[in-house]
């Protein structure tokens, strides 16, 4: 199921915000950073953090520059963050293409991700609506927490699964949920129902997560744009290894992997994982938490303009990239 197929009615919003994002990236006095956005801008990406501000929004009062600029803001800062995020992770391919880490180098990447993080500030102040900055600000530090966390807990075989949980809530679904709750907060719908759309995103995220990690075993190169498998070889220790470290012989056996680890050593890591029935059981986490969307969506006032939150969560469900 392709994406696009959904969100026709929103064709024409996402057409905008794509023209947006490109005159964002525009710098007359970094070409080198404009270069790098622009290759990432269009190597393509889901680009659904801003859909979901675009869904939202309709639930209330659409007015088109305020959602639009929501809408750009959150795409910006999930452009940052994964920018960075190569870094981090030491990722070569991102979207099919180069990363800007393996293409410019680290410096380039980090002014990239730094520049793409302010752009975000700049839309951010056209939303005149004091609860969207402090949802956004707020993220955006969880983010870095989030990240950080990941660094700090590369390699450790040890940490237990609510350390994963904390860890893919920052790094993920809180800017999901702001980006929900942004919708809401701009189209000023009734209050109450800001915090059932954060929550409602923030389902969405860490199921989000979840299956991106699961993808990274059972995925391959061409659907993800990247190579798989790669996580557990950098040390991310991601839901399906906890499943599989529940063996407590093959826990012992993962302290073999390091930095120095090949791709090939990985090879009967990953076989003993995807055997180990740990895929299966991630993905039932995973929809475990789009069930509990869904039951947050129940919770809202019928309206015809749910029906493609609905929809985007059963391509979630069913993603493969
Ligand atoms: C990738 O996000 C990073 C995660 C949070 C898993 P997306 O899967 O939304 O990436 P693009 O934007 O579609 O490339
Ligand atoms: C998500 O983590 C990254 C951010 C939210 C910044 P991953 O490391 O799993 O993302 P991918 O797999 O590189 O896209
Ligand atoms: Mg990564
Ligand atoms: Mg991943």
């Amino acid at each position: 199921m392709k994406l696009n197929f959904l969100y026709s009615n929103i064709q024409a919003d996402v057409a905008a915000i794509e023209e947006e994002l490109r005159l964002a990236v525009k710098s007359e006095q970094a070409p080198l950073v404009e270069e790098a956005a622009l290759q990432l801008l269009n190597a393509g990406g889901k680009r659904i953090r801003p859909i979901f501000v675009c869904l939202t929004a309709r639930l209330g009062n659409f007015q088109w520059n305020q959602v639009e600029q929501a809408a750009v803001a959150v795409e910006l800062i999930h452009m940052a963050s994964i920018v960075h995020d190569d870094v981090v992770d030491d990722a070569d391919v991102r979207r099919g293409l180069p990363t800007i880490k393996s293409k410019w180098g680290n410096h380039v990447a980090m002014y990239t991700g730094d520049f793409l993080f302010a752009k975000s500030l700049e839309y951010m102040t056209k939303i005149s609506n004091l609860e969207a900055h402090q949802v956004l600000s707020k993220v955006t530090v969880e983010l870095a927490v989030g990240e950080i966390e990941q660094l700090r807990a590369k390699y450790d075989f040890e940490q237990n699964v609510r350390t994963y949980l904390r860890r893919i809530k920052r790094k993920t679904a809180l800017l999901i949920a702001a980006s929900c709750e942004l919708g809401g907060i701009v189209a000023q719908l009734d209050p109450k129902l800001h915090r059932k759309l954060f929550l409602f995103g923030y389902y969405v995220g860490m199921s989000f997560q979840i299956t991106d990690d699961v993808l990274d075993f059972t995925g391959s190169e061409k659907t993800l744009g990247k190579p798989a498998g790669e996580d557990l070889r950098q040390g991310n220790v991601t839901l399906p290894v906890f499943f599989a470290m529940e063996d407590k012989a093959f826990r012992a056996k993962l302290r073999q992997i390091s930095e120095t680890t090949t791709k090939e050593d990985m090879a009967p890591f990953i076989e003993a994982i995807k055997a180990s029935g740990a895929i299966a059981k991630s993905e039932a986490i995973a929809e475990t938490y789009l069930q509990k969307a869904i039951g947050i969506l129940d919770e809202f006032p019928p309206s015809k303009e749910l029906k493609p939150l609905k929809q985007i969560v059963q391509f979630l469900d069913k993603r493969k990239y």
